[in-house]
């Protein structure tokens, strides 16, 4: 419906005028035209589901019973009648959505499923900030970015499947659809892998974990720290992230931040079967890397891909890429010789190699490569996808020569840092101070002309979790600085810093509903 029918609507209706009533919605809508007059939502307000699936209605049904505790069943799913109309329409944008409410009813119309799915969330926070009083409106709505993505990082701490449904949740209540899942590192790999079993008995667990901050602390816990995830519990994430409209990307770390592989299998390192690797126990970078050097790696990784692909659907796969030292490719006979052989340019030609070549293999399994933005350095090809995580300058980099980005710059987009100057007290952080503010002004596109800005696929924040072993103080570490970055996921081209505070304080309401964990560094002024 557009702006003038909904006036004329309202007008047939005998209803005119502004309101005053509470639209306060986090990602902002592209337009809202309000009215008086409201819809009061309650528990045996049916979903009129007048699409070929009632999968949006559903999910939005289960939402809501936080909402109605008293309710003794789930809000109704209709086909016809009166209440919550649910339409679609392939002339609105795929995850666009139209809303109308009037007295009488609510009608979101969505350009897919999705759509659907992205304008009950927008009506979810009205009914529970309104306290079910929806004002009369016109939303027009899409996004502004195609990838909108959140990394965890299960790795350093390992998170259960109900925890990371539950960090899925949060994402789908922000309007993202990306949700970047790294599953191996070097204090651990998590993923079931039925060809090499070892992966996740030996290197699932390590013995301990360091105590304060990896800059400067040598002190140990003495506690056994693993945990991973059959194929199985895989499965039911990703069944569960789709019915939330969210892709699950797996990132496999290679070459460098591979330890716990290494610790399983001691032939994939430089040093060779004999070494006795182990899970890492410390933070950092480690100098110990799988040897590129040798046709048996690669052959590990593929066979790992492989079952990697038959598991996710995504048509991204992400092979991290970052952070991998020299040290070992240096001092390795078989990394030089091979250097030697295929005549590459020193050990940044190794590294290109072997991402080169896992590209090529993803591609000839109809998958596109992702890779940390250290890629860049080693002559890539043009259809490797970077994620610019130090800084900004990568992604732009990359935009300018032809590749397609996703920006996640450490100084906006790392929510493992700070969130407030204040260091008494506060649990240990990665460091830096990155508050809701500062991941606000993010700007995806700074410094790129008009028509590079086409390769930026969006943005997304990542949550390491060297400091964050509890799923409380994670959520704590995400809340509110993913409300700030889904307006720059969804509508960066319509933010509102100047009311940026008080739009926060509604969606409090929304977070307490909830029951979000959230900082609250941002609402005492104490970023
Ligand atoms: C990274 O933060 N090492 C990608
Ligand atoms: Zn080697």
């Amino acid at each position: 419906m557009k702006k003038s029918l909904f006036t004329a609507l309202l007008a047939i209706l005998g209803i005119a005028g502004a309101t005053t009533a509470q639209t306060t919605v986090f990602p902002r809508p592209q337009y809202i035209e309000t009215a008086d007059g409201e819809y009061v939502v309650t528990a045996s307000t049916a979903i009129v589901a007048e699409v070929s699936t009632t999968a949006p209605a559903e999910r939005f049904s289960e939402d809501m019973r936080v909402f109605f505790p008293e309710a003794k069943r789930p809000m109704k799913i209709a086909r016809h009648g009166k209440g919550i109309k649910l339409r679609e329409d392939p002339c609105i944008a795929a995850e666009g959505y139209e809303m109308t409410v009037t007295p009488r009813e609510i009608t979101i119309t969505g350009g897919s499923e999705a759509g659907v799915y992205y304008g009950l969330q927008t009506l979810r926070q009205m009914i529970v900030t309104g306290n079910g009083r929806v004002p009369c409106c016109f939303i027009a709505d899409e996004p502004a970015f195609a990838y909108r993505g959140a990394m965890l990082d299960v790795c350093r701490h390992f998170f259960t499947v109900e925890q990371v449904k539950r960090y899925i949740d949060i994402l789908a209540a922000h309007k993202l659809n990306r949700f970047h899942w790294h599953l191996t590192d070097d204090q651990g790999w998590r993923i079931e892998i039925e060809r090499y079993p070892e992966l996740t008995v030996k290197g699932g667990t390590r013995k301990q974990t360091l105590v304060g901050h990896g800059s400067n602390s040598d002190r140990y816990d003495g506690t056994p720290h693993g945990g991973f995830y059959t194929k199985e519990q895989i499965r039911e994430v990703i069944d569960y992230a789709a019915a939330r409209y969210i892709t699950v990307i797996p990132e496999i770390e290679m070459p460098g931040h591979a330890l716990a592989a290494m610790a399983a299998y001691p032939w994939l390192g430089c040093r060779g079967a004999d070494y006795p690797y182990e899970v890492w126990t410390r933070w950092g970078i480690t100098p110990e890397v799988m040897c590129a050097g040798r046709e048996t790696t690669y052959e590990f990784l593929e066979n790992v891909l492989t079952e990697v692909i038959e598991l996710f659907p995504s048509e991204y796969i992400h092979i991290g890429g970052d952070e991998s030292p020299r040290d070992r490719w240096k001092e390795c006979e078989h990394c030089q010789a091979f250097i030697s052989e295929h005549g590459l340019d020193g050990e940044d030609g190794l590294q290109g190699y072997l991402v080169n070549r896992i590209e090529k293999w993803l591609m000839a399994h109809g998958r596109k490569m992702i890779g940390w933005d250290e890629i860049l350095g080693c002559g890539i090809s043009q259809t490797a996808n970077i994620m610019s995580w130090r800084g900004a300058k990568g992604g732009i980099a990359a935009a300018k020569r032809g590749n397609d980005v996703i920006m996640t710059p450490s100084s906006h987009c790392y929510f493992d840092s700070y969130q407030t100057r204040e260091r008494v007290g506060e649990p240990l952080a990665i460091g830096r101070h990155v508050p809701v503010e500062k991941v606000y002004a993010f700007d995806p596109y700074d410094k790129l002309e008009a028509d590079e800005r086409r390769h930026i696929l969006g943005v997304q924040c990542n949550m390491w979790t060297e400091y964050i072993a509890d799923f409380d103080h994670l959520q704590r570490m995400l809340l509110p600085r993913l409300a700030a970055i889904c307006e720059v996921q969804w509508a960066a081209d319509r933010r509102d810093a100047a009311t940026l505070r008080e739009r926060m304080e509604v969606l409090r309401r929304f977070y307490d509903a909830c029951g979000y964990p959230y900082a609250p560094y941002f609402f005492e002024g104490k970023e």
